[in-house]
């Protein structure tokens, strides 16, 4: 392996125990401001050293990371559609290599959307991104989109893995399942456990727990830990896990107690906030005795006040909001994807309705792939990835 890919391979991955910690805060790239990471920079910072590498978009990177931090950041380069929009799985290659190794990225990371539409184009995009990176050393990393319809099964996830890693991906990234092991075993490279939506916290351990148990090198996770009411407990308990080899049960007490005094501390400097100089006698007056330091505006007469004769910018503005779905309404944190959008399937032919039937001649592939997911099933649903 190259030095330059085996380093930022070792940054994420960490060759001590073979264990990663990667905290993802990537979201907004296609569900804009998500539920308690709306802004990003508040949510980072405090959870920047507990982990051992940040997924992330340039975006985010730019304006929410000081540039200062040793953590190894793992780039997402891909996007395009929305939440709101016609098909999730519909994405493209949205950064270059430059601008990846201008932001110093350890690994670069995208998605693949295996049974769905785009399938061909995620895939593709992959290979083309694993050939463009390995010129530079730069590991990356596939996640695996999984599909409302098509679940999250071994099968399915086997399968997407596999390809991954078939296409040269250094790191897949899926989702934890029942026979987690199949998963890990057939894919031949590192695999790497998204959290998913927002569970109980001890659940969430759990499947941290499980999952390094069938396998996996460790965890990419999001919600669970930034949507907790203790962001950094909650990292620390998982590290625990992850690099610590903790049970479940240890990991949780370990969350209750950081929780605890979390609340602890809030309580306390709520408690405080409403005299903060009471026993600060030397502090009331900053400037008494700095008489040099000139009113800063005094000589600027020309500074209009800026926002005197500025329209009001919002008033003609409609309501963005006024016809838009509530994303949050149904799902605590996940829009509703289908509520106000039309069943895309309602008026499209039946795909396989007029397709000949392409396997009426061939032998049965199927008879000895017990992993292969039934791909002739009648009316494939519409995938509709539903990481979120
Ligand atoms: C989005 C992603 C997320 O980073 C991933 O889903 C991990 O976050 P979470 O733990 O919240 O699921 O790759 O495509």
């Amino acid at each position: 392996m190259d030095w330059g890919l085996e380093n930022r391979l070792s940054r994420i991955i960490k060759p001590q125990d073979n264990r990663a910690l990667m905290l993802a805060v990537d979201h907004g790239y296609f569900l804009g401001p998500t539920e308690k990471l709306e802004n990003p920079k508040k949510v980072i910072g405090p959870l920047l050293k507990h982990c051992d590498s940040l997924m992330l978009t340039r975006g985010v990177q730019r304006s929410s990371v000081s540039a200062t931090t040793e953590t190894p950041m793992v780039l997402r380069v891909s996007g395009g559609s929305s939440i709101i929009g016609d098909d999730l799985s519909q994405e493209d290659i949205t950064v270059s290599i430059e601008d990846a190794i201008r932001l110093n990225a350890s690994a670069l990371a995208m998605s693949i959307f295996v049974g769905s539409k785009y399938e061909y184009q995620t895939v593709v995009n992959l290979g083309k991104l694993v050939s463009e990176a390995a010129k530079y050393g730069l590991p990356v990393l596939a996640v695996t989109a999984v599909g409302k319809e098509l679940g999250k099964d071994a099968r399915y996830l086997s399968l997407a893995c596999r390809m991954a890693a078939e296409q040269g991906a250094h790191i897949v990234k899926t989702y934890y399942c029942e026979n987690f092991e199949k998963v890990v075993q057939s894919c031949p490279v590192p695999i790497i456990v998204a959290g998913g939506k927002k569970i109980p916290e001890r659940d969430a351990l759990q499947l941290t727990y499980n999952s390094i148990k069938a396998g996996a090198v460790g965890v990419d996770i999001g919600r669970n830990v930034w949507q907790s009411e203790h962001p950094v407990a909650m990292i620390k308990a998982v590290r625990a896990i992850v690099h610590g080899n903790s049970n479940v049960d240890k990991a949780f007490k370990l969350y209750q107690k950081l929780a605890s005094e979390d609340s602890k501390n809030t309580q306390k400097s709520k408690g405080n906030k409403p005299n903060q100089n009471k026993n600060k006698p030397n502090k009331p007056n900053q400037n008494k005795n700095k008489p040099n330091k000139p009113n800063q505006n005094k000589n600027k007469p020309n500074k209009p006040n800026q926002n005197k004769n500025k329209p009001n910018q919002n008033k003609n503005k409609p309501n963005q909001n006024k016809n838009k779905p509530n994303q949050n309404k149904n799902k605590s944190n996940k829009p509703n994807q289908n509520k106000n959008k039309p069943n895309q399937n309602k008026n499209k032919p039946n795909q396989n309705k007029n397709k000949p039937n392409q396997n009426k001649n061939k032998p049965n592939q199927n008879k000895n792939k017990p992993n292969k997911p039934n791909q002739n099933k009648p009316n494939t649903p519409k995938p509709t990835p539903a990481k979120k």
